[in-house]
C-alpha cells in the first residue's frame, strides 16, 4: 500500500472532505475506461521490469479523478505519493527539495502543473528527463553548475487546462489521458458505492436521478448524495428514493439536467444581455460577475458537451437547447 504525505496544505477542500470514498485500485475504479485499461498495461508492464512508471499527466474539467487515480497508480505500484500543486511551489529551490527527498519509485503528483512558474519548470525538465538537476554553487565569475542525481521517480501531473502547458512540460510526459464526463450509468454505479461506504440506504432511481443532476462529475455526484443523505433522514425514513432526490435537488436549486444557478445564469445573461451571442469569454464574465477561468474550466465544459452552448471563432453563442431549457422563445429576443 502507497503511503500518503501531504507536502502541502494547498489540496482542494472537496477532495479532503471526500477522500474517504475514493478507490485505493483500478479494479474499484468506475468510468474512464479507455484510461484504465492502459494505466492497467502500463502499471503491469513497469512492475514487470521493475522500474517506475513513465510520467503521467492527466487532464480535464474538476472534479473527474485526476487526484483519484494519481493514488490508485501509487498504490498499484507500490510506492509513496507525495502531493503538491503548481501554485504551491514558488521557487526552483523549492522543487528541487522536493524532488531530493524523494525515493526510488515515489510518485510526485503535482496538481494545477499549468500553473508552474517557468524557473521551476526548467527544474523539471533535466529531473523528468535523466533523473538529475542542476545546481548553481557560487556568484558571478565563480559561478558553476553541478549535477545532482536523483531517484527514478513518477511525476504525475494534472491540469484542468492542457493548452496552458509549455510544449516543453507537455512532451516530457510519456502517458497523457484526457478524463472525460462519466454516463449517467457510471455516476449511478459511483453513487451506490459511495453510498455503501457510507453507510445510507438508496434505490436504483433515487441513485439514477442523483446521477443525471451531477453534471458528470463524481465530486459533485458525492457531495450532492451527502446533502440528498440529509434530507432522507431528517424528512423522509432515511432511505433515498426518486422522490428524496427530486425534492433535495430542487431545493439545492440543481435542475433536471443537472445545471445549478451559475450556469442557468451564463445562459441566461447571454440570451438576454447578448440576444444569445456571440460573446467573448472575458465580456461574459464581467457581465455575471465570475471569474473567466472559473468559466473556462468548471463551467463551460459541461454547458458545451451537453449541446447548450457552442464556440465559434467570434465568441460563444448559446443553441436552441438553452433557450428550450430555461423556457424562453428563441423569436421574442
Ligand atoms: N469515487 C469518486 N470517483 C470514483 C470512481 N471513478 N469510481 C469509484 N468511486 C469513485
Amino acid at each position: 500500500m502507497g503511503r500518503r504525505i501531504i507536502t502541502t496544505e494547498n489540496l482542494e477542500e472537496d477532495s479532503k472532505i471526500e477522500s474517504h470514498l475514493r478507490p485505493q485500485c483500478l479494479d474499484d475504479y468506475i468510468g474512464q475506461e479507455k484510461a484504465k485499461q492502459m494505466l492497467k498495461i502500463y502499471i503491469k508492464a513497469a512492475k514487470e521490469r521493475n522500474e517506475p512508471l513513465d510520467h503521467v499527466l492527466f487532464y480535464g474539467p474538476p472534479g473527474l479523478g485526476k487526484t483519484t487515480l494519481a493514488g490508485i497508480i501509487a498504490n498499484e505500484m507500490g510506492v509513496n505519493i507525495k502531493v503538491t500543486s503548481g501554485p504551491a511551489i514558488e521557487k526552483p529551490g523549492e522543487i528541487a527539495a522536493v524532488l531530493n527527498n524523494l525515493q526510488e519509485g515515489d510518485i510526485l503528483f503535482v496538481d494545477e502543473i499549468h500553473r508552474l512558474n517557468r524557473q521551476v519548470e526548467e527544474v523539471l525538465y533535466p529531473a523528468m528527463e535523466d533523473f538529475a538537476i542542476d545546481i548553481m554553487i557560487g556568484k558571478g565569475s565563480s559561478a558553476r553548475s553541478i549535477r545532482l542525481d536523483l531517484p527514478k521517480f513518477t511525476l504525475v501531473g494534472a491540469t484542468t487546462r492542457a493548452g496552458m502547458l509549455t510544449a516543453p512540460l507537455r512532451d516530457r510526459f510519456g502517458v497523457v489521458n484526457r478524463l472525460e464526463f462519466y454516463s449517467a450509468e457510471e455516476l449511478k454505479t459511483i453513487i451506490i458505492r459511495s453510498a455503501h461506504v457510507l453507510g445510507v440506504e438508496i434505490d436504483e432511481k433515487g441513485a439514477l436521478e442523483l446521477a443525471r443532476r451531477s453534471r458528470g462529475t463524481p465530486r459533485l455526484a458525492n457531495r450532492l448524495l451527502k446533502r440528498v443523505r440529509d434530507f432522507a433522514q431528517v424528512k423522509y425514513d432515511g432511505v433515498i428514493t426518486k422522490e428524496v432526490s427530486e425534492y433535495a435537488l430542487d431545493l439545492l436549486d440543481v435542475d433536471k439536467y443537472g445545471l445549478d444557478h451559475v450556469d442557468r445564469n451564463i445562459l441566461l445573461t447571454m440570451i438576454q444581455k447578448f440576444a444569445g451571442g456571440p460573446v467573448g469569454l472575458e465580456t461574459l464574465a464581467a457581465s455575471i460577475g465570475e471569474d473567466s477561468g472559473t468559466i473556462e474550466d468548471v463551467y463551460e465544459p459541461y454547458l458545451l458537451k451537453n449541446g447548450f452552448i457552442q464556440r465559434t471563432p467570434r465568441g460563444r453563442v448559446v443553441t436552441e437547447l438553452a433557450y428550450e431549457h430555461l423556457g424562453i422563445s428563441n423569436e421574442n429576443v
